[in-house]
């Protein structure tokens, strides 16, 4: 089996290096295709280092841009790729854009291809059509043979689009396979340590959300409310670069100064200092996730996740909104006094460090039953 595994932005990195681990290990041929959608050496090769990854077998560099521009710019770049390559499966992860544009050329071509298209991570909803994500969610949903999905909540989701059932395989969740492997090489790293921050005794905040960053009214809301709880407990801000880029338009470096910022920083360096906060204030997907395999007390800085298990059954909890600096300072509280691991009923079903190898069974597994169902009257049926 060949499949073209699609890679952007930060968070694909995780989740594509168990896939591409679990197709070689089974023998199987994986191309990896990175679009450039992210290029920064702390948001891309950082990634590429910590967790082994090939190096790209194409690269697109399709840099920043509008939505419509970068997403059409990966469309294009992409198609003559795909022709190459001509594999079974074109396995696009997660939400950016990215994963939709390339999901988008596969859908044009597969018949032509005789490729598939695979979506990890599949029906997650945050039912908020304002959301970037939310737009690339369904629609690659809707444009993939294959979905394959973190968590039983997204059977539901997925069912109420009317998507057929036999198109849906839960994996589990791909990015605790990279948590999980890593942790080790992360533990030894001391993070906190090295920036002189006591374990168990400071928050670690990220903020990338346009909702949260784009507009100077929340950006300064959601900052000052951080200000806040720094007067209390030191606050490490590994800074996204569109936060710190608006940060400064909008003209509060004042806020920031009360912060600890840092770069971005890698991924066994974010999962050391994950680890060893006391909560965690965050708007990443990701990052919701980690908290809860780690125990660590999460708080969701947004209206509402796609990622409803992780409230469920692990650590996190929402922040009220819309979103002040006392319904800030009142959930870190909340969050610090009931402690590490309070609220977790359990680290969800199939994120064991094994969903790679579930990813790679199911594309076998849906290939083999694609390639042979033949209708009763012997012609292969027309595509959903
Ligand atoms: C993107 C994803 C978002 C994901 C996030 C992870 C979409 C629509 N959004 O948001 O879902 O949660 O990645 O981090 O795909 N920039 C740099 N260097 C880089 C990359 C970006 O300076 O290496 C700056 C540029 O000014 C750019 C801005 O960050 O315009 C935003 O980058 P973009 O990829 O468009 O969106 P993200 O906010 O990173
Ligand atoms: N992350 C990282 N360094 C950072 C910030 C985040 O390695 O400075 C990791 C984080 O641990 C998680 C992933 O990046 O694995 C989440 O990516 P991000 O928050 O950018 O995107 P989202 O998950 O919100 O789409």
């Amino acid at each position: 089996m060949k499949a073209l595994v699609v890679a952007g932005a930060r968070p694909n990195f995780m989740k594509v290096a168990p896939i591409l681990r679990a197709l070689a290990d089974g023998g199987h041929e994986g191309v990896l295709v990175h679009t450039g959608q992210h290029y920064d050496s702390q948001m891309s090769d950082a990634f590429f280092r910590d967790l082994n990854l090939p190096d790209p077998d194409f690269h697109l560099e399709v840099g920043s841009a509008s939505h419509a521009v970068q997403t059409a710019r990966v469309m294009e770049a992409f198609e003559p790729v795909l022709r190459e390559v001509r594999p079974d499966w074109v396995v696009v992860v997660g939400d950016v854009n990215s994963t939709l544009a390339c999901a988008l050329v596969a859908a044009k071509l597969k018949e032509e291809l005789g490729c598939r298209v695979a979506h990890v991570e599949a029906g997650l909803r945050a039912n908020d059509w304002r959301m970037p994500e939310e737009v690339n969610r369904v629609l690659t949903d809707r444009l993939s043979d294959a979905l394959l999905i973190p968590s039983r909540d997204a059977e539901a989701n997925l069912a109420r689009e009317g998507i057929d059932p036999a198109r849906i395989v839960f994996v589990g969740n791909v990015m605790i396979d990279t948590l999980l492997s890593q942790l080790p090489k992360a533990r030894e790293l001391d993070m906190p340590g090295r920036l002189g921050l006591e374990r168990g005794n400071y928050v670690l905040s990220t903020l990338h959300r346009p909702s949260n960053v784009d507009d100077p009214a929340s950006l300064a809301s959601v900052l000052g409310a951080l200000a806040e709880v720094s007067i209390e407990m030191s606050v490490v801000l590994p800074i996204h670069p569109r936060t710190r880029k608006n940060a400064l338009a909008f003209g509060l470096r004042g806020s920031l100064e009360a912060l600890t910022v840092i770069e971005p920083v890698g991924y066994r360096e974010m999962i050391s200092l994950t680890e060893g906060a006391a909560v965690v204030l965050t708007d990443s997907g990701g990052v919701q996730e980690e908290t809860t395999v780690l125990g660590v007390p999460c708080v969701t800085l947004r209206e509402q996740t796609e990622r409803p298990v992780t409230v469920t059954e692990g650590t996190n909890r929402m922040v009220p909104w819309p979103l002040t600096r006392e319904g800030v300072l009142n959930a870190w509280r909340e969050a610090l006094a009931k402690g590490r691991g309070a609220g977790r009923v359990r680290v969800p079903e199939g994120w064991d460090g094994r969903a790679g190898e579930r990813v790679v069974s199911a594309l076998q597994g849906l290939k083999q039953a694609v390639g042979t169902f033949v209708s009763e009257s012997g012609d292969v049926p027309t595509r959903p």
